[in-house]
């Protein structure tokens, strides 16, 4: 099967190298640290299946577009993806479902919003409706920064258009996890969850990221939990979607906080996480190919299998992320994190010194000529039996990167590593 990613980060990285195992892969336009980047629209690309990685294009209408070329596609239609699209539309589909999500209000007008903000308890939680590379969160305790935020999102100040609507949540606390269902239009099937780390500062302080981190499995997040993601989120969802003549083929990405009173819903992604596909997709055990294609099909067969084992991620980032990432330093040591045992180097802000070289790059990656090229620049994987050795072998592995102002967490996994020593010990 010759298969077509479309994107050019780390995510699409782990997509192209998990479904390489099986098929011949081309993404684009990828980057020149992906094996088999080629800078061509998708449309004039021929593949047996397309696979598509970010949520822009899905929001655009990409998938629509190749469908009704009589492509057999992976990922929603702009249809389905409102989900991630629009918070406000997803939050009213949610209520109609009747799946457990924040108490919330959406508003155009900045007096309403600031009435709302009067009623909430003593958390702020501010999201621009639209899209905005997951920065369009804020959550805090400072009323007159919610204030602020309020304003600066609905002038269009913070983020344009995306937040001239807000969404005002009430504030949850407990803790979070990515449950991601690969769904073919009726059934759902569950990936193995995962774990990321939205924000810049280790110990979880500082603006919301893309995420800085990722683990799986998750400790907290048994097979009981995710099939209660499933009963109480990801199929009535599905359901709705359907009710409302939406035909979802792609993943649905459920965020959630489990708080004392139930798990909640807090946002839907329409798109494997990034970075949560980097750790979910390396310990797939049965072939994703085929579970894609069997989604997109609308006929998914098989639950997909994970390996017994576990994965730790850790992005490498450029100094100043995520406000001003500054780029065009040269990158070294992708090679020799490549070479610690389980670890791949999957690559997102790169680019080529030399931009020839695009679709040229040889499959071992060769770093030498490659440049940061934006906020998060490289996502350090490392795979072995258990959390604690996947983590020792992601940090081992991003010891050998290297560039000017290179900035990492290095609390990645260290909690959930912490607890199941307890738990053992106990
Ligand atoms: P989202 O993009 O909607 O998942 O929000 C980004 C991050 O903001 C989440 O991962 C949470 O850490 C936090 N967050 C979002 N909604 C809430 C909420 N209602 N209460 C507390 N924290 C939230
Ligand atoms: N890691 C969060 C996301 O992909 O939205």
């Amino acid at each position: 099967m010759r298969v077509c990613v479309v994107g050019s980060g780390g995510r699409e990285h782990a997509l192209a190298h998990v479904l390489g195992r099986s098929c011949d892969v081309v993404v684009t336009p990828g980057n020149p640290g992906i094996p088999g980047s080629i800078p061509a629209p998708a449309t004039e690309i021929d593949a047996d299946l397309y696979v598509i990685g970010p949520e822009a294009p899905l929001v655009d209408g990409m998938a629509d577009e190749l469908r009704a070329a009589g492509r057999l596609v992976f990922g929603p239609g702009a249809d389905g993806a409102q989900l991630e699209g629009s918070k406000a539309w997803m939050k009213e589909l949610l209520v109609a479902a009747g799946v457990p999500t924040a108490g919330h209000g959406s508003f155009t007008e900045l007096e309403p919003a600031l009435r709302f903000l009067d009623d909430m308890g003593d958390l702020f939680v501010i999201k621009t409706d639209g899209l905005a590379a997951g920065k369009g969160v804020l959550v805090t305790e400072d009323r007159a920064e919610a204030d602020d935020a309020v304003r600066a999102y609905l002038s269009g100040e913070a983020f344009g258009d995306a937040g001239r609507r807000v969404v005002i949540e009430e504030g949850l606390t407990g803790p979070e996890l990515s449950v991601l269902a690969v769904c073919d239009g009726h059934r759902a099937v569950p990936l193995a969850p995962a774990q990321d780390f939205k924000r810049i500062g280790e110990g979880d302080v500082g603006p919301n990221t893309g995420g800085m981190g990722a683990y799986s499995p998750v400790p907290v997040a048994g097979a009981d939990v995710v099939q209660e993601v499933m009963d109480q989120a990801v199929l009535p969802t599905l359901g709705e979607l359907r009710r409302q003549g939406i035909d979802y083929r792609g993943v649905l990405y459920a965020g959630l906080m489990l708080t004392p009173q139930g798990l909640r819903v807090l946002e839907y992604n329409v798109r494997f996480g990034d970075p949560e596909a980097q750790v979910v997709l390396p310990r797939l055990w049965s072939d994703l190919a085929d579970l894609l294609a069997g989604a997109a099909a609308g006929s998914l067969e098989d639950d997909p299998v994970f390996d017994d084992d576990a994965a730790v991620t850790v992005v490498c980032a450029s100094e100043g992320y995520p406000t001003s990432p500054r780029t065009g330093d040269l990158i070294a040591g992708i090679e020799a994190a490549n070479a610690v045992e389980g670890v791949t180097v999957f690559c997102a802000g790169v680019a080529s010194a030399d931009e020839g070289r695009l679709g040229a790059i040889s499959p071992d990656q060769n770093s030498q000529g490659l440049v940061t090229a934006g906020g998060r620049v490289l996502n350090v994987t490392g795979q072995g039996p258990d959390l604690a050795t996947a983590r020792e072998r992601a940090y081992a592995g991003v010891t050998h990167i290297d560039w000017p102002g290179r900035y990492v967490r290095f609390d990645i996994a260290a909690a959930a590593v912490e607890s199941v020593s307890q738990r053992e010990s106990a």
